[in-house]
């Protein structure tokens, strides 16, 4: 039920609106109603206490005169006024005297009214002689009555008959039955519950509906505009709604929103501007970088040959100091080429168009491998390639990564005393692992090794550029695939290569 209520602004409205509304009014009307069945029930006792008053003065005369028949003519006028009330006139031993009903005359009150109650209040009031009047409830079976009992004490006028010893010479009994009055009561408070109700609907209707209306709509309104907000701004299909002029804390949300999305957007224009001029000048200085290097090349080849011939033709011209400068100049210019030759792979790398196709990594491993073969074979390195998957990338491009993950796991491990490399498919990682046990690296600089002219070794041990890698990352993002290093320093290196497998 909480978590009902909880989930939405609406539902809890409405539970608060039907709590604070339906209590307070069910409580009103259950106080008015009983109140009006009180009500109703006093003026019936007054209406009897009155009727017995009026009728007591009626008989009294023509009883203190012994004229019988005028007390019964005035009970029968009675019973033709209010036809279903009745009288009697009971003497002492309440042996009925006279009545609204002949045939009940003669018979006593406890053998014709069989509620007990009636029968010990008449007796106690008898008794005490205090109260002349006493009126009470009763029910008989399924009818209920409201009965007035007026004694009748011995008066003057009546000690010629009745002698002056009693008190009490009898009782008059009034009986109004109430079941059509509690009919009433019961149609009344019927009528009152289901209007109370009707209108409490219609009034937790219209504050509901005033509310959501004002509310809830507009917080849902907010609330949908903002579902996914930065991503449909990415994707260009927001467009900022019409603000609806609202002075109050939901016209403030709504105020607030607008501006929140409006400076979305032109952060996003100004993200995308960027990005643009970015992408064009890093364009233009990978061409640049490009030429640059490619220009250098015939320079670096004067360089070279000139100084080949200098070193074949005038060797003897030149003394010892001289050949070792000569050399020097030679192996810087060999130098220098290896890394002109890198940086142009590494522009082409970006550049060359992909042409993929299913193919067999085992393949693509062993063709890489076989540039390799002589090293292999002369430091008798233990190479093994386990079943590798069918991929979908281009061939030349990922026979070039293999390539130098290979040269690497070659260079790194020339220490060792049997170097080792494992080429095999990881399941749980989903890549193709390059393992080697050569001299490895500090893992936290898994991220520096991928990018370019960043070694961890020092050239004078092992020899390189520093692009290798920035290669390869550059060449598997090309392909969406992902490359990622475990290692630690002395305990080998493992790469692990991620593409889509076909
Ligand atoms: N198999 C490996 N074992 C140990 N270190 C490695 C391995 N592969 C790469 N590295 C480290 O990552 C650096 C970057 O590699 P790379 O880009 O191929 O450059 P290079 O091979 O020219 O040095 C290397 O200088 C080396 O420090
Ligand atoms: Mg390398």
């Amino acid at each position: 039920m909480m978590r009902f209520v909880q989930k939405s602004l609406s539902r809890k409205i409405l539970t608060i609106l039907t709590v604070s509304l339906v209590i307070p009014i069910s409580i009103i009307i259950y106080l008015s109603a009983s109140f009006q069945a009180r009500n109703m029930i006093k003026e019936m006792t007054v209406f009897g206490n009155e009727l017995a008053h009026a009728m007591y003065a009626g008989i009294r005369y023509p009883m203190s005169v012994g004229d019988s028949a005028a007390v019964s003519k005035q009970l029968l006028d009675m019973r033709e006024k209010l036809q279903d009330v009745d009288v009697y006139v009971t003497d002492y031993a309440q042996q009925i005297v006279y009545g609204t009903r002949s045939e009940l005359i003669g018979k006593t009150v406890d053998n014709e009214i069989y509620n007990q109650d009636y029968w010990r209040k008449i007796q106690e009031s008898f008794r005490a002689v205090g109260e002349t009047q006493i009126t009470f409830e009763e029910k008989i079976g399924p009818n209920r009555f409201l009965t007035t009992v007026q004694l009748l004490p011995n008066q003057v006028d009546c000690h010629h008959c009745h002698g002056a010893t009693q008190d009490i010479l009898g009782s008059m009994v009034v009986r109004t039955p109430t079941n059509h009055t509690y009919q009433v009561i019961r149609t009344q408070t019927g009528r009152v519950v289901l209007l109370g109700l009707v209108g409490t609907c219609i009034v937790i209707f219209l504050i509901y509906t005033m509310l959501t209306n004002h509310v809830t709509t507009p917080v849902n309104r907010l609330g949908a505009d903002m579902k996914n907000l930065p991503e449909r701004i990415a994707a260009g299909d927001y467009l900022a709604p019409e603000p609806s002029g609202r002075e109050d804390e939901v016209g403030h949300l709504e105020r607030s929103f607008g501006e929140m999305a409006n400076d979305l957007l032109e952060k996003r224009a100004v993200i995308e501007r960027t990005n643009r001029e970015l992408t064009t000048i890093n364009r233009e200085l990978e061409a640049f970088a490009y030429s640059v290097s490619h220009d250098l090349r015939a320079p670096l080849r004067n360089i070279d040959g000139f100084s080949k011939i200098l070193l074949d033709d005038y060797q003897e011209k030149l003394d010892e100091t001289g050949r070792h400068y000569l050399n020097r100049v030679r192996s810087g210019a060999t130098k220098m080429s290896q890394l002109i030759d890198d940086i142009l792979s590494f522009s082409r790398a970006s550049r060359t168009e992909i042409n993929p196709r299913v193919i067999d990594a085992n393949s693509l491993v062993n063709e890489a491998l076989r540039d390799f073969s002589e090293t292999i074979k002369a430091r008798d390195i233990n190479v093994r390639v386990k079943d590798l998957p069918n991929i979908n990338c281009d061939p030349n491009m990922i026979r070039t990564v293999f390539s130098n993950l290979i040269s690497n796991a070659i260079k790194y491990s020339r220490d060792v005393e049997r170097a080792e490399l494992l080429i095999d498919y990881d399941e749980t990682n989903k890549a193709i692992r390059f393992k080697d046990n050569g001299v490895g690296f500090d893992i936290k600089y898994q991220e520096k090794i991928f990018q370019v002219f960043q070694r961890l070794h020092l050239p004078e041990e092992y020899e390189g550029t520093g692009i290798g890698l920035a290669i390869v990352k550059r060449m598997i993002e090309r392909h969406q695939g992902s490359i990622w290093a475990e290692s630690e320093p002395g305990k080998g290196a493992t790469f692990y290569v991620r593409l889509p497998v076909a």
